[in-house]
Order: structure tokens, then sequence, then C-alpha cells
């Protein structure tokens, strides 16, 4: 076998042994010993160069245990030394439920909150930790690290971190990445109030919008310090997991061929021709689906009720106005690999339908009697045949959103339940903004409150990963 001495070393991986050397208080031939008996005990799983695949959803693992193609796009989540440091940990595993491959790195005070091994046992991957870590600076690591990510995480962003960003320093792994990526960086500040509005911490935040830096949050709240609020907590992982999604864009191509079924709007249930019965639906929800799915590359069919939302694009619209008239197109749309019932549908409509107006006469108003509409979503959950691959409903509650939305996912057959809370304050009825609960045979999971396109581009992520482990 051939020697290896550490005079062979080029000039500057001598440096870098010198002071990681220095650091131990070892001889540098004793450092390298150390790093090689490091190397030589760790699996090669283990090691930083894999990113770890992508981890199922506990949906998709319901459906199948196998675990997704590696993603496209890499994320390279940076740990900062702070408290909310252990708040990255449930990041990693939201971020890896979705699909996203990816790298950890850890500076040294983030060690000190939680550790490299916890980081990497979720993550099935040992996160990066050490600049000064031959086994990867031969390649130079940071460098090939920072320029193989789509999306570059700093969570929690410490007000250290920050300004050494803001100044451009490379004197750890962390700043070192950040100065050499050319990827989308989003920052999730946390720190204490007082830290977070200090002019300094002002002017680098500053800097680092001018520079193009994304940032989530912070969120106000308690402190880890007893008896300290204000603006300074980390952003809820969910939100971080959002707005890095935001960021990776909806993939075209990510429905490829996917054949999908989408309602939307209310139903016009007439009267007589100039009254009718509706609700306060605008469509906005289910055309924003039907426009994300397009754009990933799904052949849509939208069936929509009267709204005032222009038609998206690249969608076949059907346009209806009543719930049979709904059924009657759902049913001649199909079939379909996924199908997402947002329609409001009238739960009523007249018995009658007068072909005259009713006019007012004497005393007495008229009587309305009102029939029950078909369940669309049911109807089409319950097939024995034809029925879509998955079948996604959503249940508009004022009260008990949860526990009504788990009834209905299995009094209806379907396999999603998109649920929120649609009491006037929430302003969702018509509104830009959505908070969702999605429900689902396994469980629960809380979003943040998003825009509609939002949750939009999320659940098309979400169905495309589903069909992943059903194809
Ligand atoms: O029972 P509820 O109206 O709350 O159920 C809501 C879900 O059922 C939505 O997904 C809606 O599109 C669907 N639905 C339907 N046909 C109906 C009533 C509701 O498809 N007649």
């Amino acid at each position: 076998m051939a020697s290896l001495t550490v005079r062979q070393l080029d000039d500057k991986l001598k440096k870098l042994l010198r002071l990681r050397a220095a650091r131990h208080g070892r001889s540098m031939e004793d450092e390298v010993r150390t790093i090689l008996r490091a190397a030589a005990d760790e699996p090669d799983r283990a090691t930083p160069d894999a990113v770890a695949a992508p981890r199922p959803s506990p949906l998709a693992a319901r459906q199948e245990s196998q675990p997704h193609a590696a993603s496209e796009k890499k994320v390279l989540l940076i740990i900062g030394g702070g408290i909310a440091a252990y708040k990255s940990l449930d990041l990693i595993r939201r971020l890896r439920e979705r699909g996203l491959g990816l790298h950890v790195a850890m500076t040294d005070a983030a060690q000190e909150f939680i550790t490299p091994l916890s980081a990497g046992a979720i993550n099935d991957a040992r996160p990066y930790t050490d600049l000064f870590d031959p086994v990867h600076e031969l390649s130079v690591g940071h460098i090939r690290l920072a320029r193989s990510v789509h999306t570059v995480v700093v969570a929690p962003a410490t007000a250290d971190l920050i300004a050494k960003m803001a100044n451009g320093h490379a004197d750890d792994l962390a700043s070192a990445i950040l100065l050499a990526t050319t990827a989308n960086i989003l920052l999730a500040p946390a720190m204490n109030p007082h830290m977070w509005a200090n002019k300094a911490t002002r002017r680098n935040m500053a800097q680092l919008i001018a520079d193009g830096v994304h940032v989530i949050g912070p969120n106000a709240g308690e402190m880890a310090e007893s008896g300290e609020a204000g603006v300074g907590r980390m952003a809820e992982p969910l939100e971080i997991v959002a707005a890095v999604q935001a960021l990776l864009a909806p993939a075209p191509g990510l429905l490829a061929g996917v054949r999908m079924l989408v309602t939307s709007g209310p139903t016009h249930e007439p009267i007589d021709p100039v009254r009718y019965i509706a609700n306060r639906s605008s469509g906005k929800q289910g055309h924003a689906i039907a426009e994300a799915a397009a754009v990933c590359g799904a052949r849509v069919t939208l069936v929509s009720g009267p709204v005032n939302v222009p038609d998206p694009p690249g969608v076949h619209v059907i346009k209806v106005e009543t719930a049979r008239e709904m059924l009657s197109a759902v049913e001649q749309a199909l079939p379909a690999d996924v199908a997402v019932f947002a329609a409001a549908v009238a739960d009523w409509r007249t018995a009658t339908n007068s072909q005259e107006k009713i006019k007012k006469s004497g005393k007495q108003a008229p009587e309305l009697m009102l029939v029950e509409n078909p369940d669309i979503l049911s109807s089409i959950a319950h097939l024995t045949s034809n029925r879509p691959k998955l079948v996604i409903g959503f249940a508009a509650e004022t009260e008990h959103v949860v526990e009504h939305a788990e009834q209905k996912l299995a009094r209806k057959n379907c396999d999603w339940i998109l649920a929120n809370d649609v009491s006037p304050e929430t302003g969702i009825m018509g509104g830009d903004s959505n908070t969702i609960h999605l429900v689902t045979r396994t469980g629960v999971e809380h979003w943040p409150p998003q825009t509609k396109t939002e949750v939009a581009s999320e659940l098309v992520a979400r169905i495309a990963q589903a069909l992943r482990t059903t194809r």
C-alpha cells in the first residue's frame, strides 16, 4: 500500500490540518490518524456526501413502504446555535416528508443545543459540522455543497450568523457555504427581541434583504428566557416548509400525464327564472388548485359553478349552474387519476322550479319546499369501478373543524379532507388566504395560514408524492 505523509499534502490542506490539530491540541500526524479512524468507523450511508433520500409522508408510508426516488431539488439546512435549534429537528422531518433531498450542516454553537447524532438520525445522514474536514475538503467540499443545492435554509438564523452573512465572513462552515452559494437563501431568524430590534441587526437584515435573501419570521411570542416576550421566536417548521416550497416553485412535469378533475365555486339552484339559492364561495381555491396542477403538467378538467374569477390557463373548463349539472359533468369527465372536490355545492334545491317569476300575492309569503341535492364527492368516492385513485374533499366548518372533517372522511369514503374554518371572522370565504387541516386516514396535519395559491401548490406537491408511491 502506498504511504502518504503530511508533507505530501497541498498547502491549503496542510494549513487546514494545522489549524484543526492546534484546536484539538494534537500533532498533525495524530490529527490525521483521528480523522482516518473516524472515517473508517463510519458506515457508508452515514457520510455527509450522501444526500438523504426523501422520507415518505405518513400517507405515502401507508400506501407503500418504498422510498421515493431522490428529488431533483436539494435543500441544505444550516442549523445555527440558538434554543430554537430543537425545532429544526422537526423541520428536518417536515422537509423530508415533502420528498425533498436534504443536506444538513450545523454550526459549532448549534451543537451546544442539539447533537449531530439526533439531526443525523432524523435525516438518515451525518450532518456536516466542520470546515476543516480533510475528508471532504480534499475536493473543496463546502464549495461543492454550496453549489449543489437549490435552496439554503438557515434555521435558526442567529444574530451572529446574520451579522457574518451581511459582512461576507467565511471563517466557519456555515458562513463559508453562505458566501459560496448561488442558491436561494431563506433565513428563519430567532433571537431575543432586544437583539432583533438592535440597530446593528436591523442594518444587517436590511443589507441581506437588499442582497436578495429571503426571510421568514421571526414571530412574536414568548421567549425561552422566562418573562421575556416580543418579536424573535423562530417561525414554526410548517411555516418554513411553506416558504421553502414557494421558493422551489411547482416543478413543470411533476404531474405529467396525470388526469385530474377539480370542482370549484358555488352552485346556483333556481327558484324561478330570476331567483336562486347560492352561497358565498368565490371559486378562488378550486381554480388555484386546477391552475397549479396544470402548471405541473396534469391534464385538468375543471367543473365550475358561476364564479367571477378567470378561467385558469391550460385547463379544460366546464361551466355549470346547478348541483345536478355538476354531477353529470363530473361523471362525464371520468376516468381521472385524482379528483379534488373544492366546490361548495348547495345541499338543497327547491322541489319545484317555477317557470314563471313568482309574484307577490296577497299577504302570504310563498313556501319553498326543499329537496336534497346529490352528494357529488360521496357518489364518486363510493364508485366501485372508475373511482379515481385519490379522491379529495373539502370540509368548510364553523365549529369542531377537525372532528367533523374526520366524520366526513369516513362517511363520504374519500382519501383526504382539507378542512378549514369558515366562520365569518376568518375571512376565508371569498378571501385570499386559507388555513388548512389535512385529515387523512392516518392522522391530521395542521398547515399554517397560507394564500390559496400556496395551499394549491402544497396540495399539488402532496398529490405528486402520493401518486409516486402508487405507480
Ligand atoms: O357535506 P359538506 O358539504 O360539508 O362536504 C363538503 C365536501 O363535499 C366538499 O368537498 C364538497 O365539494 C363536497 N360536496 C359535494 N356535493 C354535495 C355537497 C358537498 O361534492 N352535494
